[in-house]
Order: structure tokens, then sequence, then C-alpha cells
């Protein structure tokens, strides 16, 4: 419960038969859908060429078709978006509120169809893309009782003066969202709810894999209520579609998910601007440890390895990539882990027995296996799974652990199911903190310890935005685990948390002499 105003969706409970059995039926019914879309601007979709959009988890699967959006359609849409921020920014902020909480209501009622598309258009699973709509909900309702909260009524602030002193919030104009794949709904809407939140006019730049799950939200969120002129649905490619937009003064802010460079690429486009200064949020990748000392008990720590490394495919900027375990367990803990990756099943996303899906594209196949292959040179495997022979027709990377001797190998983030173990001795802790906080990464750290001290001295030391104790460390909870790292890991402010609007907003301070 946030306050009295708020609570987080309950999702679904797999779990239970009855809800299992009735949604199976409703998704089932968009099990051979086909989806078209494209550019939306001014509440209208608009024509162009298409792309066809493959499912990963079977390229011979046919998901829609979409358009991207043209340079000609972008400054359209940038026109349109400048002329009607201020009118959304003068909306009472019980009116955008509303429109945000109408859109969580829409949300659910659509989840069937949600489900269908995140499964076939991104590869999720079926556990994965109930959480994904769970958690976009949860960012509209959050971001509808902090609208409500700090851009309604204005600050008025006693002191000395003899005036009557008021502090106000607003939008800063027009902004751009530029979201990535992995979270095709949740990240997207995230950060479109919120900035439609703080009175700005937005126009959003899906990730180019995960087009047609943005057109349905956005239809959605006009049927809410937002004003067709105050959110623009841009499809296409990154540099294509956002380059121009990023050098054009009329964007007041940028915020964007996905890698490390193209941040750097987006904040250097920025700065080379003539005109005003405006603000980036940038959600970056990690390189995410777990520090597992021997007083951890070994099969928690199994459970929430398997999880933080392989849910998702290991495409979430939260999850495991190395784990640190002391000596003394090491083995113990490896083969347990070794028989429990046994126990995965890698697959089609859309059966739900099925726990490791697709990695997302050709792409991401070829950077993932030239790792394994690299990484095969150089470190002992401890597991790698076979891939069943249905993966043949999609991009499918089996889960697989190697052990390393120092962080000093990885180079990069490794964005799939592949987890790297380095053994430690008790006494060199301050040399695997030094590790991690050298890797300038800061996105989240696993703890498993049931020793206090320890777990205070690595949190206190460790500089990461998301710290986990004898848990996973993956699928924060909005509105109570804000979300966000530092360093290359981001820029801040914590997604679902209760600064994140802020810094989509201006403050105005008026004072009257009274
Ligand atoms: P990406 O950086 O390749 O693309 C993200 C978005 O940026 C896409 O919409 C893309 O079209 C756009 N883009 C690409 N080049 C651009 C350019 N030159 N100018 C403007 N826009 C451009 O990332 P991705 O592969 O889609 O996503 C995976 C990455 O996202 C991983 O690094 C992951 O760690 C990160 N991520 C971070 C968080 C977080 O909250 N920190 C959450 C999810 C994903
Ligand atoms: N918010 C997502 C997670 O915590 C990225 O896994």
């Amino acid at each position: 419960l946030f306050g009295t105003e708020r609570l987080n969706s309950k999702g679904l409970d797999l779990s239970d038969a009855v809800q299992l059995s009735e949604i199976g039926k409703d998704v089932q019914k968009f099990a051979n859908e086909g989806w078209h879309g494209g550019p939306i601007i001014g509440g209208v979709e608009q024509i162009g060429t298409t792309h066809p959009v493959t499912s990963p988890n079977d390229r011979r699967n046919k998901v829609g078709d979409i358009a991207w959006a043209s340079t000609e359609q972008a400054e359209n849409a940038l026109a349109r978006a400048d002329r009607a921020w201020w009118g959304w920014d003068q909306t009472p902020a019980t009116k955008r509120g509303n429109c945000l909480d109408r859109m969580a209501d829409l949300l659910e009622e659509n989840t069937a169809e949600f489900i269908a598309l995140c499964m076939r258009e991104a590869g999720k699973t079926t556990a994965d893309a109930i959480a994904e709509i769970r958690e976009a909900v949860d960012f509209c309702r959050y971001y509808a009782v902090k609208c409500r909260q700090d851009f309604g009524d204005p600050l008025v602030m006693p002191g000395p003066t003899g005036e009557r002193n008021e502090l106000s919030m607003h939008g800063r104009g027009v902004f751009l969202c530029i979201s990535p794949w992995n979270f095709p709904l949740a990240i997207f809407l995230g950060q479109v709810s919120a900035a439609l939140a703080a009175g700005n006019a937005v126009i959003a730049k899906p990730a180019e894999q995960t087009g047609l799950v943005a057109v349905k939200a956005i239809k959605l969120f006009h049927q809410a209520g937002v004003p067709g002129d105050v959110l623009h649905l841009l499809p296409g490619d990154g540099p294509t579609v956002a380059g121009p937009l990023l050098a054009d003064d009329r964007i007041k802010g940028v915020a964007f998910t996905g890698s490390t460079e193209t941040a750097k690429l987006i904040q250097r486009a920025l700065a080379a601007r003539e005109g005003e200064i405006v603000p980036l949020i940038a959600e970056t990748g990690g390189q995410n440890a777990m520090i597992v000392d021997s007083t951890a008990l070994p099969e928690q720590i199994v459970r929430d390895v398997l999880a933080s490394s392989f849910q998702s495919a290991g495409q979430r900027c939260s999850a495991l990539r190395v784990l640190f375990l002391q000596e003394d367990v090491a083995d113990k803990i490896l083969t347990m882990l070794a028989g429990a990756m046994d126990e995965l099943t890698i697959g089609d996303s859309t059966q739900l027995s099925t726990d490791v899906g697709p990695v997302i594209d050709e792409e991401a196949l070829a950077m993932l296996n030239a790792h394994i292959s690299h990484m095969k040179t150089q470190a002992k495997v401890i597991r790698e799974l076979p891939l069943p022979p249905s993966a043949s027709n999609g991009s499918f990377v089996a889960p697989v652990a190697f052990e390393i001797e120092g962080l000093g190998q990885l180079k990069q983030e490794v964005f799939g199911p592949v987890l790297h173990v380095i053994r430690y001795k008790a006494s060199e802790l301050d040399s695997i903190i030094d590790q991690i906080n050298n890797s300038g990464f800061g996105l989240t750290l696993g703890i498993h310890s049931r020793i206090d001290e320890t777990v205070d001295y690595i949190s206190r030391r460790v500089r990461v935005g998301n710290t986990y104790v004898n848990r996973n460390q993956i699928g924060a909870i909005v509105g109570v685990q804000p979300f966000g790292g530092m360093g290359l890991s981001g820029t801040g402010p914590k997604a679902g948390g209760p600064r994140y609007l802020h810094r989509f907003a201006t403050e105005h301070s008026i004072s009257i002499d009274t």
C-alpha cells in the first residue's frame, strides 16, 4: 500500500489453476493474430513502407508488420507536440493523473493481448509477460498519485518576507522518450507516463524490435484521454528517427533507457546543440555482481542465482553476471547450481513450461555466441545446457556458467544467459569490492550472508543503485524498490521512486507582495 491511494497491481497468479486456465484461453485467441501498425501522429496512425515483424521464438512465425517513421513525420510530430505541450501543462494535475489511472485500467482490460504480443514479438515467457504488464500498470498508477501530489496546488513557502511565496512544478516542453526492447511495455510506458504526468508533451521512440507493443500501448493512451497532439509515436531506427530530434532545440528533455554506448552518443548530441542545456535521464547497462560468503544457505543461493542469471534469458539490465563465491563453499554450490541448471526448460516462450526463451534477435545471438566461444578458450565451463532441436528456427542461447579468474576478463556487459563465477578467499573481500567499483558500472548487487556485519560492510562500500540481500536481484517493484543505477549504469533518478517525476519538470517560484 502506498499511503491510502494506491495498491500495486496483483497481476495474475500462475499457481492458481482457474486463473491460469482462463487467461490461457484468452491469450490463445491471439496465437495467430497479425498486428499492423506505424507512426501515430496527432492521434492518427500513419501509412508508410512496412517491415515484417517475426518472432524470436521462430522466424517463420510472422507477428505482423510495422511502418517506420520518416524524417518528415518526425518533424510533423515535433511541431504539433511543441504547440500542444503548454495546454497539457496547464491541464489540472488531477485530470492528468486520471488519464494515467484510466490507462492502467485499459492495460488490465487488454492483458491477454499484451501477454500474446510480449510473448510473440519480444520472446517473453508467460511469467515475464505477466510481470511486464503488472509493472506497466504500477508505473501508471504510481505516477498518477505523484502527479496529483506534486503538480497540483503550489507549495506555500512560509518565511520572514511578509510576502506570499509559492512554488509550483511544470512540464519542460517536449520530451523525447527512447526505450529498449527488453521491457517493451513497462519501460516504454514508465518513461511516457512519467513525462506526461509532469506536464510534458511526448514523442516516444520505441526499440526497433518491439514497435508493435508500443503501437498498441499508445492507442490505449489516447483512448485514456491524452490528446493526440500531446503524445506521438515514432517507431524506427534509432539514429535515423531520433538523431534529428536530438539536434532540435524544441526537444526540452530526453528520457533514455538502453546501452551505455547509446546514452553517451545521446549526451554528446545534446551537448553539441547551440541552444538550451536540457536534461538527459539515462538508465543503462550493468556488470552486476553477487557476493556469497560461507554462511549463506546453499539452496537459497542456487534458487536466487538461477533466477538472477537466467530468467528472461538473462536479458535484464539488473541480471547477475558475476557470482563471487567464497572458496570454502564454492565446490558444493557449483555442483548444486549445475544440477539445478539441468532442470531448466529452454524453448518457445509461448509454452507455459518454458523457463528460458529466446534472445531478442540474430545480432544478439551472434554477440553472445562470440562471447561464449571466447570464454571457452580461457575459462572453465561449469555447465552448458544443450539446445532443443526446435531452437534452430529462433534465436536461442543455452544457459551457460563459466569459472573465471577475475572481473578484468569481462570487458563489457554480456546481455544474455551467461554466468561468470569467481572464487575468493575471505581475506580478499576488499579486493572484490574494489574490482566491482572499478568496473565503473553501478546497477544491482546481490549479497548472500547470514552475518549482519558482513552485509552492512559490503553494502556500504559497493557503489550501486540497488542492493538485494539474501534474495534474487531482479524485478524491482514500482513504488517499493525504486530502480536505477549510477556511474556507467545511469544518471538517476530512480524509476518508480518518489523523485522520478521531478527530473521531468521545472520549478517556478512566485513571490507576491501582499
Ligand atoms: P540500445 O542502446 O541499442 O537501444 C535503446 C534505444 O535507443 C532503442 O530505441 C534504439 O533505437 C535507440 N537508439 C540506438 N541508437 C541511437 C542513437 N544513435 N540515437 C538515438 N537513439 C538511438 O539498447 P537495447 O539493445 O535496446 O537495450 C539493451 C540495453 O538496455 C542493455 O545495455 C541494458 O542493460 C539496458 N537496459 C537498462 C535498463 C535500466 O533501467 N538501467 C533497463 C533495461 C535495459
Ligand atoms: N526493473 C527491472 C528489474 O528490476 C529492470 O529487473
